[in-house]
């Protein structure tokens, strides 16, 4: 169990006296007669973790998780935390709107793995860009759409506008990584059959599937201009390929 969840985790009711650990009886009122042996554990470990920073953040928790504690309070304590966890993670400003945006919450866990929010921002940064180019005339495009999940809010963005949404994708997984890709992906990783991304986007027409590797398949919108272009293929080859074919194809404020 991490430290995080143990820490959060309700406490045992039963106190553990410092007499089962200690060779001698405690004085009485000490620590250990009053706080359960796994919290002093607790606070030993985070001591271990941020020994410079332990009683600042113990005492941040205590007030953090104190009955009655505003959000921003808990918010600051959940910082401090993972600061001391995780030093090199930098948290973000208190208050983020897409955290209270339950609509998008919604989108988001109904496309993504249940518990994973790793691309929550990315993609709630995705969906406000679109916003920015529904004035212009060209049509849009995705290389790499997988099963579909930023392809549904380019489709939604566009639904009306009489504008296509172009999704480009081998639906074999990735090429074969090259030689700036490192070593965390491997061939054909993330394969999915097409039929998921149309399952993902039923209920729009607004869109073509163009099945096959990239670049491949780009010469058949080689005569449309565009107003949004998403590209999202995890490897430098088909990434460059991509840019160096959408970019002069791109309208003013794209
Ligand atoms: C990270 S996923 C895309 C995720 C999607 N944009 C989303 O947000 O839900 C990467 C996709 O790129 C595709 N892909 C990777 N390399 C490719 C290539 N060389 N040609 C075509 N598709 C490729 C994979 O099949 C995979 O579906």
């Amino acid at each position: 169990m991490s430290l995080l969840r143990r820490i959060f985790a309700p406490a045992p009711k039963a106190v553990v006296p410092a007499r089962s650990v200690a060779t001698s009886p405690a004085p009485a009122n000490t620590l250990a007669d009053t706080v359960p042996a796994r919290v002093i554990q607790l606070a030993g470990e985070l001591t271990r973790l941020a020994p410079d920073r332990a009683e600042v953040l113990l005492a941040r928790l205590c007030d953090g998780m104190a009955s009655g504690s505003n959000e921003n309070a808990l918010y600051q304590t959940a910082e401090a935390l993972a600061t001391a966890v995780y030093p090199k993670y930098k948290f973000s400003e208190y208050a983020r709107l897409f955290l209270e945006d339950t609509d998008f919450l919604a989108y988001y866990e109904r496309f993504m793995d249940p518990g994973n929010w790793h691309s929550l921002d990315r993609k709630y940064t995705l969906d406000q860009l679109l916003k920015l180019t529904l004035h212009l005339a060209g049509d849009v495009a995705e290389c790499g759409a997988y099963k579909g999940a930023s392809a549904f809010l380019m489709c939604r963005a566009h639904r009306g506008s009489g504008r296509l949404v172009h999704l480009f994708d081998s639906f074999e997984g990735l090429s074969d990584p090259g030689e700036f890709d490192g070593d965390y992906w491997t061939p054909r990783a993330l394969e999915m059959p097409e039929q998921a991304l149309r399952e993902s986007l039923a209920g729009f027409d607004n869109y073509r599937v163009y099945q096959g590797w990239i670049p491949g398949r780009f010469p058949e919108v080689a005569g449309h201009a565009f107003a949004f272009v998403h590209i999202d293929v995890d490897l430098y080859r088909p990434t460059l390929d991509s840019l160096e074919f959408f970019y002069e194809r791109t309208l003013p404020g794209a």
